[in-house]
């Protein structure tokens, strides 16, 4: 599945950073928000073992169309909706979300900051946020070295800038997040 959705070169981290995720937070249920959801593979990897709702939140309304494509073709019975809008000004309500993920998209956002606090604005007390590039713990060396390298060239080809972790760790320190890697 991972594979007709263009993710090959990812299709075996998503499941074990879903799970990773599940593992650490025990997630079970509640609302989970996948901002920068791109083809939804995060949002739909969660639903598949919880049984968390999720909001898929893209600003491209085209990818956010595929996310909706690929959750609905799968034998889900989660509730999901889907959100066009910017990670930067998210249309919520203040302490809905259980749980957040974003991965890939935060060096996409114009304003940073302001996106990390949107985050911190609409997670419950006590929820938890997971923001960032990463291919998670579980992913077995050798697929991890792989998936970096592909990732590294693919990045170069299309000129994306992506600092390193010490720049992310700069751009959230003045504000209440704890770093983990
Ligand atoms: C590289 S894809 C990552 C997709 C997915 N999260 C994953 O891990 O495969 C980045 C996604 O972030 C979205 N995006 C970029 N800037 C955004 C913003 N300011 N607010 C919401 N989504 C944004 C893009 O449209 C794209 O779908």
């Amino acid at each position: 599945m991972l594979e007709k959705w263009g993710l090959e070169k990812f299709h075996s981290a998503y499941p074990l950073i879903a799970q990773q995720f599940v593992d650490d937070y025990d997630l079970k249920e509640g609302l989970a928000l996948d901002i920068g959801a791109g083809h939804g593979a995060m949002g739909i990897e969660l639903a598949r073992i919880t049984d968390m709702d999720i909001i898929f939140v893209d600003i491209d309304s085209d990818m956010l169309a595929k996310s909706q494509k690929h959750f609905e073709e799968l034998p889900l019975t989660n509730k999901a909706s889907y959100i066009n809008c910017d990670a930067i000004d998210l249309p919520f309500k203040d302490n809905i979300a259980d749980f957040v993920v974003s991965r890939g998209s935060f060096w996409f956002w114009d304003d940073k900051p302001k996106g990390l606090n949107e985050i911190y604005r609409v997670l419950k007390p006590g929820g938890v946020a997971y923001v960032g590039v990463g291919l998670g713990r579980y992913l077995p060396k050798t697929a991890r070295d792989r998936i970096q390298r592909e990732l590294s060239e693919h990045i170069k080809r299309a000129g994306y800038y992506r600092p390193d972790v010490d720049v992310f760790t700069e751009i959230v320190k003045v504000q209440n997040f704890l770093i983990t890697r």
